[in-house]
């Protein structure tokens, strides 16, 4: 078995699919992630030749992907967020043509072989699948005058489970970015790679989304986790320091369906819920309300559910402002209890947790050692991210594990994971 098998399957992946590929590409992927950046670098130029004939004049980048630890469906709501970077994320080699072609490879879709279209034939709608998130921020880019003169040939590999709620397809927007910044000298900062990819997003792949994912990814962090304000975007960062415990992520392996409709669904009940309020008081965003504003004007809303969906809102956004003081004042116990908080709200009010994603935290507070856990990013399945003592880890990963797969009927994959940078060239 490949070596990339063997990483995965310590992290928890269920690599099947993945080792077919590389085994087909006859690529020597020994130990690779285990073993930092100059051999990541060498295996993308290595898959770039392998695809692409040679690697002369390829250059490597990285994208993290990230992890929410609190403030979920608060970005679209002018609230405030806490996520971070991490480790793990999307890797891309990249290398300038001299025709207007772009040729596209991913190893996870390997299969897929290369798909090839060019410069002229950005306009939205025209395709579907993996290539439309580089594609739509090409296309962002040339609509705000940055203009590629030349194609370019790409290979990328992520080792973040797409579609788990880890922003697999924001990390490939951000990585896209950094490419086109770096080859073709266009002058954006991180914080527009994030703009332009939320862009990108929301009017080329028609998901409504917020700015958080691409914020984070953008401007992560070594060991910090981003305190954004989703109204404003001014943020900071706030160290992570956990003595004696570990992050760790719960993969529910739920295929996520119709997530991109509901989602936009909760996004416009929350837009209507906003408009009734603003009937009888002045407000921008359900960010701008307190707990108690929110009770006092609340008979404005007209439906149960929007009343529910904005009480997330409202609430969410409230409890990540304490979480943070909390962390400030390390006291880790009352962040995990909020986590939990949190959990319990966008499962009664906002609905979109499902039972994957609730037996998994449910199974995580039985636990001794466990400081907080809830559900990470969209919802709809996706994973949850849990703060556990180090001493607990094994125990969690194997008693969560086992009553998952009792209950849902397929097992959950784990992840114990760090907070890393936002994008680099390697
Ligand atoms: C997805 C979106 C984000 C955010 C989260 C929920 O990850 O891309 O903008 O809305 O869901 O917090």
């Amino acid at each position: 078995m490949p070596a990339i098998c063997r990483f995965f399957s310590f992290a928890g992946y269920t690599p099947g699919p993945f080792c077919a590929i590389l085994e087909a590409l006859e690529l020597n992927v020994t130990d690779i992630f285990l073993e930092g950046e100059t051999i990541v670098k060498q295996q993308m130029l290595e898959y770039f030749a392998k695809v692409f004939g040679d690697s002369e004049g390829a250059e490597v980048f990285f994208a993290p992907g990230r992890v929410n630890l609190i403030g979920e469906h608060t970005d679209y709501n002018g609230g405030h967020v806490f996520p971070c970077a991490l480790t793990i994320g999307t890797y891309g080699a990249a290398r300038k043509r001299s025709d207007r072609k772009l040729r596209f490879y991913s190893v996870n879709f390997g299969q897929l072989g290369v798909i090839e279209s060019g410069l002229d034939e950005l306009e939205p709608g025209r395709t579907t699948g993996w290539t439309n998130y580089p594609k739509g921020v090409m296309w962002t880019f040339a609509g705000r005058g940055m203009k590629m003169d030349c194609g370019m040939d790409l290979v990328i590999f992520g080792n973040i489970p797409n579609g788990s709620g880890l922003s697999s397809s924001a990390s490939v927007e951000v990585l896209t970015g950094a490419i086109l910044r770096a080859l073709y000298g266009f002058e954006v900062s991180n914080q527009d790679l994030a703009l332009i990819g939320q862009y990108a997003e929301n009017h080329y792949n028609g998901v409504n989304c917020g700015i958080m994912d691409q914020f984070a990814i953008a401007m992560g962090k070594k060991d910090n986790a981003i305190f954004l304000d989703t109204n404003t975007l001014q943020f900071e960062y706030a160290p992570i320091v956990l003595e004696g415990a570990k992050i760790v992520i719960a993969c529910s392996n739920k295929k996520r369906g119709l997530a991109d409709s509901k989602y936009n669904e909760r996004r416009s009940e929350c837009e209507e819920a906003l408009v009734e309020l603003q009937t009888v008081c002045k407000i921008r965003t359900l960010g701008d309300l307190t707990e108690e504003q929110f009770e006092q004007y609340k008979d404005a809303i007209k439906s149960p559910v929007r009343l529910k969906r904005a009480r997330h809102a409202v609430y969410e956004n409230r409890r990540t402002i304490r979480a943070v003081e909390a962390l400030k004042k390390n006291e880790i116990a009352r962040f995990g209890k909020l986590m939990n908080d949190s959990h319990v709200s966008l499962r009664d009010d906002y609905e979109v947790t499902g039972v994957e994603l609730d037996t998994l935290t449910e199974e995580a507070w039985k636990i001794d050692g466990v400081i907080g856990s809830r559900m990470t990013g969209a919802g709809f399945g996706g994973c949850t991210v849990s703060i556990v003592k180090n001493e607990a880890i094994d125990r969690f990963i194997a008693q969560v594990g086992k009553a998952y797969k009792e209950k849902i009927g397929y097992a959950a994959d784990f992840y114990v994971v760090e907070i890393g940078d936002g994008p680099q060239t390697l």
